[in-house]
């Protein structure tokens, strides 16, 4: 089985560079339309250009493929209607969005200003709420759509001096989930990476050896399929150096009590059965965790 892309239009945000130049260009060799979204500036977000973005769109076209350059700044809400105006305009539609812009200000938290956490926000977290705001009334009136938000395992699972980072990268896993929900009735599937992948983002975080196994091709097998028409929906997919997994937020069966024992007196003495893994499970939504906990426990 091949997956193609032909007659679908992608959007990939900060496809300049790194992993979103390897998504926009596996996208345009499947057959898709691509618009390569780049503001062209820092790692830390300072300045922009458009040649980054051209430069992708130049090699696009060069192996035959149709691709469109844009400097939108994903914080831009006016700017990023305007792309999808554009795009909507000269290829009627839009099927894809690949949430991948981001940057970095890495500090401890002790030396992080509120300006640091705010920008890496807006990037990343708001970036991709704008973005998928301005194609999600486009995507509902196709009844197709695919979206893939970019998270990092310091989201998942932490990362020393990555705090700002963090909440926002695990911030997109939680708008995953209730954009999945909202968006199954109209065939929206939303989906969400973790890469791994040598990059100007990581370049200086590991060693050589480890950087040459893992290029950004080796995280492009699982977003391609996260957005393919065969995409599930609400998983999130670790990727990176030949590895794949997929990371789930689970719940413990933990301890149901009578009123007179809702003490902390009683979490303390049975914190350890609480969090007992055993016979853990995934619920499906916030409602489903709900009742779990007011239906006194999901034992059996
Ligand atoms: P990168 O720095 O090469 O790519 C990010 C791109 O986003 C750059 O081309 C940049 O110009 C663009 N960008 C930044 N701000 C923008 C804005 N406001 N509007 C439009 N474009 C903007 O880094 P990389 O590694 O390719 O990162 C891609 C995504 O993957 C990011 O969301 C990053 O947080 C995430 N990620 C990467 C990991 C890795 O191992 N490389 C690990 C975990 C997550």
């Amino acid at each position: 089985m091949t997956l193609r892309f032909d007659n679908r239009v992608a959007i990939v945000t900060g496809a300049g560079g790194g992993l979103g130049r390897a998504y926009a260009l596996d996208l345009a060799r499947r057959g898709a339309k691509v618009v390569v979204n780049d503001l062209g500036g820092a790692r830390d977000g300072s300045g922009s250009s458009l040649s980054a973005a051209q430069g992708v769109v130049d090699e696009i076209t060069a192996m035959g493929g149709e691709a469109m350059a844009n400097g939108a700044s994903v914080t831009d809400a006016a700017a990023v209607e305007k792309m999808v105006a554009f795009v909507k305009e000269r290829w009627g539609r839009v099927d894809i969005l690949i949430n991948n812009a981001g940057i970095l200000r890495d500090r401890t938290f002790v030396k992080m200003s509120h300006d640091d956490f705010r920008q890496v926000l807006d990037v990343h977290l708001m970036g991709s709420v704008i973005c998928t705001k301005a194609v999600w009334e486009i995507m509902r009136e196709q009844t197709f759509g695919r979206i893939l938000m970019t998270t990092s395992s310091t989201g998942l699972y932490g990362n020393f001096g990555q705090a700002n980072y963090g909440a926002a990268k695990l911030g997109l896993v939680g708008l995953m989930k209730t954009l999945a929900l909202e968006g199954a009735k109209y065939n929206v599937k939303v989906n969400t990476i973790a890469p791994l992948a040598a990059t100007r983002m990581t370049e200086d975080l590991m060693p050589a050896e480890l950087l040459a196994k893992m290029g950004p091709e080796t995280v492009v097998p699982a977003a391609v399929f996260l957005v393919s028409d065969d995409a599930p929906t609400n998983a999130v997919i670790n990727a990176g150096g030949g590895g794949f997994e997929r990371a789930y937020v689970t719940l413990t069966q933990g301890i149901h009590v009578a009123p007179e024992d809702m003490t902390a007196e009683t979490v303390a003495a049975r914190f350890a059965e609480i969090s007992d893994r055993t016979g853990e499970i995934v619920p499906d939504t916030g409602s489903a965790q709900g009742a779990v906990a007011l239906g006194g426990g999901n034992r059996g």
